[in-house]
């Protein structure tokens, strides 16, 4: 077996990423569901660690994440928090579990005190204001998620490039802006075009990780069985699947971690122009 990528052992926090945009680093990020997956993450010095609600999809087998529930988020959480020492550990709020600034703020403590979260994720841009400033106010990290926002698929109407035409493209990006303002300390940029991605990036203090977003964020994402190509749907576009030409689960995560670090991943075929 190959060794393990010498990564630093100090933990990875919100402002060592924010030292990481300033100097160019790249920041690599995967989704991960449980203790084993997340532990096999860890080796391959991912820096952020993601339990995205694409749990529902990947892990229930529904077609949407909008049956996700907050115990089901708890759980997995739960578990790959038992694993994760190293990577900043980021997990989502599951559909209409932040509607308004009370429940938003009770099932993100939950999140945190019994899931083991360093930072809740939520959906949304200009709407979600109040539930920003409510959840920093109160010292729990948020990370935003504009572009193609899975849990609006059907206002959205279907799984689609975000961000196409200018008005639509000004409104993210103001949306990304204001989220800033109001205390968001990640970006989560999905399904747009590389140049809205780029600007966006450049514009905010806060980084971004993009999935789908070209190679101008400061950071990548892939939902983990996308990219081990085993998931039974047909992948995405934006998704690169590392364990056909690595060939052991553990150097398709190496394998995907350095790419993202070099900025080999994404390349032109995984982006929108
Ligand atoms: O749920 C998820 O896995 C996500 C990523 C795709 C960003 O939100």
């Amino acid at each position: 077996m190959e060794p393990a990528r010498q990564a630093s052992t100090s933990p990875v926090t919100l402002s060592s990423l924010q030292k990481m945009k300033k100097a160019g680093e790249r920041i690599a990020c995967l989704t991960a569901y449980d203790a084993s997956f997340a532990a096999l993450l860890e080796r391959a010095g991912v820096d952020v660690v993601l339990v995205g609600d694409s749990l529902g999809m990947v892990i229930q087998g529904h077609s949407s994440t909008l049956s996700v529930r907050m115990t089901d988020m708890i759980y997995h959480s739960e578990a790959v928090s038992r694993a994760c020492g190293r990577s900043l550990l980021v997990v989502d709020m599951p559909f209409m579990s932040y509607a308004t600034p009370e429940q938003a703020l009770g099932n993100a403590a939950r999140l945190m005190a019994e899931g083991g979260a360093h930072v809740v994720k939520i959906e949304g841009g200009r709407v979600r204001l109040d539930i920003v400033r409510a959840l920093t106010d109160q010292g729990i990290p948020v990370c935003a998620h504009l572009g193609l926002t899975p849990q609006a698929v059907h206002k959205l109407g279907g799984y689609r490039l975000q961000g196409r035409d200018e008005s639509d493209a000004q409104r993210i990006f103001d949306d990304a802006q204001a989220l800033q303002e109001a205390g968001a300390s990640m970006l989560v940029l999905e399904c747009v075009p590389d140049a809205l991605a780029a600007r966006i990036t450049d514009a905010l203090e806060i980084p971004t990780i993009g999935i789908g977003a070209g190679p101008g964020c400061d950071g990548q994402v892939l939902v983990l069985y996308d990219m081990l190509g085993i998931t039974p749907h047909k992948a995405p576009r934006f998704v690169k699947d590392f364990l056909q030409e690595a060939g052991t689960v553990e150097g398709a995560l190496r394998a995907y971690t350095e790419a993202v670090k070099s900025g080999a991943f994404p390349g032109p075929e995984h982006s929108f122009e």
